[in-house]
């Protein structure tokens, strides 16, 4: 389950990936577009108000997330559907196919992004950001309280892992090989956050969601003590502030004709 209040605690930080990665879309006429893990929608909104002529799907599994973005719906204009982006399917070749920290969600990344470049129009383009935290501090931190024996066999193979974003030139090479030209880079973002355990605010919003979710809740504020004793060490404290460096990658790759 999403919480779109967690997620959104860090709204500001989230969404400038997703500007940064539509800075790079030059496609200038676009009739179809679909957000793919489209969340609470307001990104999605964006897209709908840059390309005027276009139909705007936003497409999310989570009724929580979802119950955000649908107020936000233009008839005719712009959509939300709920469905499984690993089975769900254009109803005709996409002009634009945009997702924003979702894809990283899914497995078996070699079938998924064959399958999603088969959905782009000629000389159509898929954008796509992932977070790239997979083989940092926060993961490995992650990995040592989820390896706790009290619930170690209920978290085993749950949730994001050091596979779950492949690196950036498998990307660029499967893109390639598909008949793509790609523009692909890596930034680390650093996250200037405030409050109390900060970091583990933040992974609360995403990450850790499919873990807490199996435990009880006197095992999900032992879990979170273990993590934070491990996340304050790794990104200590400056006053009131903490620094959580954040890599992400990005690729805008176009289909040839
Ligand atoms: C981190 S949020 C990103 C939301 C939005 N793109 C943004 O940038 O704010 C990830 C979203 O992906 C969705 N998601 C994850 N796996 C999915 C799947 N298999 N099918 C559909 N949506 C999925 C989640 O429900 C969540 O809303």
């Amino acid at each position: 389950m999403w919480d779109a209040k967690e997620y959104l605690k860090f709204a500001d930080e989230r969404s400038r990936p997703f500007a940064d990665l539509l800075g790079q879309v030059r496609q200038q006429e676009c009739r179809r577009i679909v957000d793919l893990g489209c969340g609470t929608g307001h990104l999605t909104l964006t897209l709908a108000e840059r390309w005027p002529a276009a139909r705007v799907t936003g497409v999310d599994q989570s009724a929580e997330m979802l119950a955000k973005a649908t107020p936000l719906a233009i008839p005719h204009r712009l959509e939300f559907v709920q469905a499984d982006i690993a089975d769900w399917s254009a109803d005709g070749p996409v002009d634009l196919l945009v997702s924003n920290a979702a894809l990283h969600w899914l497995g078996d990344h070699r079938g998924l992004f064959t399958r999603l470049a088969g959905l782009l129009a000629p000389g159509g383009t898929l954008a796509v950001q992932m977070p790239n935290r997979f083989r940092t501090a926060t993961q490995f931190a992650v990995e040592e309280a989820t390896a706790d024996p009290r619930w170690a066999s209920r978290l085993q193979g749950v949730g994001l892992h050091r596979e779950s974003v492949m690196p950036l030139t498998w990307y660029v090479d499967l893109l390639h090989d598909l008949g793509f030209a790609v523009n692909a880079w890596e930034t680390t973002y650093v996250h200037v956050l405030t409050g109390e355990n900060p970091v583990v605010e933040w992974l609360k919003g995403t990450g850790l969601r499919p873990l807490l979710e199996r435990l009880e809740a006197e095992e999900q504020a032992d879990f979170l003590r273990i993590l934070s004793e491990r996340l304050k060490a790794d990104y200590p404290a400056r006053g009131n502030t903490t620094l959580l460096p954040m890599p992400r990658v990005f690729f805008v790759a176009t289909r040839y004709s």
